[in-house]
């Protein structure tokens, strides 16, 4: 590619399209799409957008991430999740473009007691992970220059995410039950961005070879596994003026206990072996990136 290549963001403003915002800040001719711009529920905006915006490459940071709320509009999951993204890969197919998309550990039902890796058989408990995996399937088959990042319990400095909302709970309550049964690993989106910016850069650049070389599916997340409950204790423990000076009590319970609409899987846990052999890629631990969000939330947002 000659010259610098343009770069079209798609859900621009969610959590992983705002640092895929500033990871690319300075790779390209940058694009950004969200929902003010276009609606993904909507074939023939996606199309249009792509043709207009002519990327080299596009980043598809949004999906419908409503897990409960989706048990209720499976066809708004199915529209964003799968449609969207396959309308995407037929765009990339036809005009040689790199399509860079996120999907979930959601795919799978958790019944594994070792980490997931790619080649297992998915197996969603939820609509949210169903329209995902379709999305996945989708872009597969349109074949091309594809690259699709499974990561799990996306959190950072902005959106809405578990971090943010622990931070908040943590101010308000004396204390808090949180379930203990599921186990994963929390995924910062400024280590997401980060990542996909040195693996899109190394493509670009030729780095990994020919198509049949990188093309495909992987699993990123941070390292090590912990479950809800303790994430939230290590947030606390963690979290210092965040808190106002406050400490909440974290009581353990069982996801029996806490009922919402979509069922999760119990082992959240997917294998990153194959990310790493084949782009040299790691993300942190999981406890170090928390240190990282908690240290840039201390910084931009003293009064947050
Ligand atoms: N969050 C997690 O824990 C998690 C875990 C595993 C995988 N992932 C995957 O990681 C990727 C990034 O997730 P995220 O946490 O950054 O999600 P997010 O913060 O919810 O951002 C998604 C973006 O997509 C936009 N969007 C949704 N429906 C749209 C529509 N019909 N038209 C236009 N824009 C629309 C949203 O806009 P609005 O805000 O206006 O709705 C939002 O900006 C997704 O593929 C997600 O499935 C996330």
């Amino acid at each position: 590619m000659s010259g610098k290549p343009r770069i079209l963001i798609v859900g621009a403003y969610g959590q992983v399209g705002r640092e895929l915002q500033r990871s690319f800040s300075d790779a390209g001719e940058i694009t950004l799409r969200d929902r003010d711009t276009v609606d993904l529920a909507q074939a023939d905006e996606v199309r249009a957008m792509v043709r207009d915006a002519a990327p080299d490459v596009i980043l598809n940071a949004a999906a419908y991430t409503a897990v409960d709320r989706a048990e209720a509009e499976p066809e708004m999951a199915m529209a964003v999740n799968e449609r969207a993204p396959r309308i995407l890969a037929e765009e990339a197919l036809r005009t040689g473009a790199l399509l860079v998309h996120y999907s979930t550990d959601y795919v799978f039902d958790g019944s594994k007691t070792s980490p997931w890796v790619e080649t297992d058989k998915p197996n969603p408990l939820n609509v949210y992970g169903t329209s995902k995996l379709a999305g996945e399937a989708a872009i597969q088959k349109a074949g091309g220059k594809y690259l699709i990042f499974r990561t799990s319990w996306v959190y950072g400095p902005h959106g809405s995410n578990y971090l943010l909302t622990m931070l908040r709970l943590g101010r308000e309550r004396e204390s808090l039950k949180i379930v203990d049964d599921q186990i994963g690993a929390p995924t910062t989106s400024i280590e997401l961005a980060d990542a996909t910016r040195a693996i899109v850069s190394g493509v670009l650049a030729g780095q990994f070879g020919d198509l049949s070389n990188w093309a495909g599916l992987y699993h990123m997340t941070s390292s090590g596994a912990v479950s809800w409950c303790g994430f939230a204790r290590a947030i606390f423990e963690r979290a210092g003026d965040l808190l106002d000076g406050k400490m909440p009590v974290v009581h353990p319970i069982l996801s029996s206990e806490y009922p919402v609409a979509a069922k999760r899987p119990q082992n959240s846990v997917i294998s990153n072996e194959k990310l790493r052999a084949r782009f040299g890629v790691q993300l942190s631990p999981w406890e170090a990136a928390l240190d990282a969000v908690l240290l840039r939330l201390k910084a931009d947002r003293p009064g947050l």
